[in-house]
């Protein structure tokens, strides 16, 4: 025990952990050896079939995006020692930023260590007092937290839910600010392209209608959207056969498809990110990207666009495997995505059932509170181009065995 630690805090702390292990909720981490691939080794257990991660098209330990991270790493050293605006961008960033916001069909765009970050630094800085969010009900915590941080930061951003998905509502919210005499502002509609717990898509051709309709921006946090959606992984944009630049704002990560190591970015307009720029509390106050990671990341998108067929592959398999789920008696919900959760309700049986995957050799996580809804605690099989028939095989066999024990 830290002999500096208050024994009221160290008590109400064991409490809850004693708790949630008695309650089965305890989380275990689980330690990798080696790179991430569609099988990992596992310490104390060996190889298992990952099912459980982001690495959608398989780059996390591509060899040219392994390559660039080294190469980058050379070229710049491990970092900038500073914070971007004073002494911190390397041309690594600069090159990755205008990559990306080429594949993406906008503007410009600014990169961030998270999407966490980047999504705090986008409604605290680009919205103003008398303003409004909009929010579907089941968006990302990152985009509920950077709501709520915009509130704080600047009194008087207003905000309000839909929920999830209908349509209906939004235009009901919609009409309800623009009703009011008291309100002027901008309206800032934000939704996930995909949605992270869900695997379900966002209707973005309605609700670019309307944004239209009401005056307002639209802006799409499409973490688990881009590499995955659309022929060639432009993301949910592409999968409603939309232009970039119809979305105003994105959010994503370069933590998942785009190479798995970390790392986020704002995409848009050239003058919402040069604001970025200017007033954001992440960019003036916190250090860049590393460059292994502004490389690898960059050469993650240039692998994807020079091979479009890696999406295609995932798309196949996303097929297959959702039809497996099926048949061996599990419910999954009809989507293109990669993340085919099988709700099972509680958060202690979601466990104890991904431990049983687990120990067959399965490695797909159960997720329950505060992750997801009391009562909706779900097992979240994700999946990835890099999986081969063989690996969805097992996954089909190891549910069956677990459907029926
Ligand atoms: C929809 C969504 N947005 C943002 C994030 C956070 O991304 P990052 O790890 O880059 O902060 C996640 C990660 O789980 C996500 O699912």
């Amino acid at each position: 025990m830290n002999t500096s630690m208050q024994p009221g805090f160290e008590q109400r702390t064991q409490g809850v952990l004693d708790d949630l292990s008695a309650t089965g909720q305890l989380k275990q981490l689980q330690m990798i050896e080696g790179p991430m691939g569609p099988s990992i080794t596992l310490r104390d257990r060996g190889e298992v079939d990952c099912f459980c991660s982001n690495n959608y098209l398989g780059l996390a330990n591509h060899p040219d995006v392994v390559e660039a991270g080294i190469e980058g790493l050379r070229q710049h050293g491990a970092g900038t020692a500073s914070v971007r605006f004073i002494c911190g961008t390397f041309t690594a960033h600069e090159a990755l930023e205008r990559t990306i916001a080429d594949f993406l069909g906008v503007e410009a765009s600014y990169t961030f260590v998270s999407c966490w970050t980047a999504s705090e630094a986008l409604f605290p800085t680009l919205c103003e007092p008398g303003d409004c969010i909009v929010s579907d009900e089941l968006n990302h915590a990152c985009i509920i937290d950077g709501m709520r941080l915009a509130g704080v930061i600047k009194k008087g951003v207003r905000k309000a839910v839909y929920r999830h998905s209908d349509m209906a509502h939004v235009r009901e919210v919609l009409q309800g600010l623009r009703d009011d005499p008291a309100f002027t502002g901008e309206i800032f509609l934000v939704t996930d392209g995909v949605f992270s717990m869900e695997g379900d898509i966002a209707d973005l051709p309605a609700l670019r209608a309307l944004c239209d309709e009401f005056g307002a921006l639209l802006i799409v946090d499409d973490s688990h959207g881009t590499g995955v959606l659309g022929a060639t992984g432009r993301g949910t944009h592409e999968h409603w056969g939309m232009r970039g630049d119809e979305i105003d704002l994105f959010t994503g990560t370069l933590g998942k498809a785009l190479g798995g190591g970390a790392g986020g970015y704002i995409a848009g307009s050239k003058a919402a990110i040069e604001m970025i720029v200017q007033r954001g509390r992440p960019t003036l106050f916190s250090n860049a990207l590393p460059t292994t990671v502004a490389c690898s990341a960059r050469k993650a998108i240039e692998v994807l666009d020079a091979d479009p067929s890696r999406v295609a592959r995932l798309h196949e398999n996303v097929r297959i495997a959702r039809e497996g789920i099926r048949e061996v008696g599990f419910e999954v919900l009809d989507s293109p995505t990669a993340i085919c959760p099988i709700i099972v309700g509680d958060t202690a049986k979601a466990i104890a059932m991904s431990n049983q995957l687990l120990d067959m050799g399965t490695f797909a996580i159960g997720f329950g509170f505060p992750v997801v809804p009391e009562g909706t605690a779900r097992i979240r099989v994700q999946i990835s181009a890099a999986h081969e028939q063989v690996h969805l095989d097992r996954l089909i066999a190891n549910l069956r065995s677990l459907k029926q024990s």
